[in-house]
């Protein structure tokens, strides 16, 4: 990759102590990932598999057992409250509930100045001017700054948390299922102006979602998590048109469609397990989904199979992806990967 990721996340390990006797918790299993300048990464996995744990170690809120997180070509691994503070500006959020992320005694107004007076400089316009062209800007009417986030819809809310977000001018914003408690239509609003301020302010995302059609429609990349691993990573249009994994085959299927006929068709050509439930145990030692995977031969309960590199900047994880799903041939002026 020739320009320096904004983000650049290797080999990450979190672990989370249940209690003294069992063993800790392994919600994230040495994952990596990077995101440029400009560009959104989706993470991708049913609910459980490790993506808030991630977007939150890289904010901060979760300690890291083992690996390294780079933002901006900066070591933030452990960087102490103090470093976090001047990188917030830098680095914003946007959650799933707008509406326990915004204070409902203040008004929007006040909320959305509220990070600016931390980092004003006395070169810039007023905050009242700011405030007033962003809400323009995320599509909310021109009163909004003096009303309280209780007069306002689900997906008015989450235009006002984006707009909270991006006051500070962002070079990373992490959207942890912006979308997942909106209605379609509302979902696919909020989309499209996600990815217009990408394009008009040069935005990187780590978009999160449980959903991969919703993922695909908005990332460049897209990185599929299950209980804490990668199990596949590639360009979003290939992988979500020609899913190698068979977990990514699984998620794609669980994706409900509005005809039955199309539904059992589309489960029976994934090969999907019914009533598998994502907590039944797995091997310790082989892949994680071979419990529920079709495929599964000894190998995939005996060892864990890595995540390889295939054609076309994609990879799985997946001791018989290339003789299940093969991907059209290498070129041979490739490099050596
Ligand atoms: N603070 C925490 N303490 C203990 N376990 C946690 C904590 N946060 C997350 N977990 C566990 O880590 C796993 C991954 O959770 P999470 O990252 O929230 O998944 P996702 O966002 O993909 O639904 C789950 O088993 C969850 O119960
Ligand atoms: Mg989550």
């Amino acid at each position: 990759m020739t320009s320096p990721s904004v983000l650049d996340v290797e080999d990450l390990t979190v672990e989370f102590r249940q209690s003294r006797r069992t063993p800790p918790l392994r919600a994230v299993n040495k994952v990596s990932l990077n995101i440029a300048p400009g560009e959104t990464v989706g993470l991708v996995g049913e609910s459980g598999s490790g993506k808030s744990t991630i977007g939150r170690a890289v904010l901060g809120l979760n300690p890291v057992h083992s690996g390294r997180i780079h933002f901006e070509g900066r070591d933030i691994t452990r960087a102490s409250a103090r470093t976090r503070r001047g990188l917030s500006a830098r680095l914003q959020v946007v959650f799933q509930d707008p509406y326990s992320s915004l204070n409902p005694a203040r008004t929007i107004g006040q909320t959305l100045a509220e990070p600016l007076l931390a980092h004003s400089r006395t070169d810039e316009r007023p905050i009242g001017q700011r405030v007033a062209a962003m809400l323009e800007r995320v599509g909310m009417p021109a009163d909004t700054a003096d009303r309280y986030p209780g007069q306002f819809s689900g997906g008015q809310r989450q235009r006002i948390a984006i707009a909270r977000a991006l006051m500070p001018e962002p070079r990373l914003v992490i959207c942890d299922e912006p979308v997942s408690a909106l209605d379609l239509s509302i979902q696919a609003q909020v989309m499209n102006l996600l990815a217009d301020l990408q394009r008009d302010l040069d935005l990187s995302y780590l978009f999160i979602a449980h959903d991969l059609p919703v993922v695909s429609h908005l990332s460049h990349r897209i990185v599929v998590l299950y209980r804490g691993q990668v199990m596949e990573t590639g360009p979003a249009g290939a992988l979500y048109t020609f899913p190698v994994h068979p977990y990514t085959r699984a998620l794609l299927a669980a994706v409900p469609q509005p005809d039955p006929r199309a539904q059992r068709a589309q489960r029976a050509r994934a090969g999907q397990r019914t009533a598998s439930s994502p907590s039944a145990a797995a091997s310790p030692r082989g892949c994680a989904f071979a419990h529920r995977c079709p495929h599964a031969i000894d190998l995939c309960h005996s060892e864990r199979p890595p995540l390889l590199p295939l054609t076309g900047g994609r990879a799985a994880a997946c001791h018989r992806s290339t003789e299940l799903h093969p991907l059209p041939a290498v070129p041979q002026s490739q490099p050596h990967t």
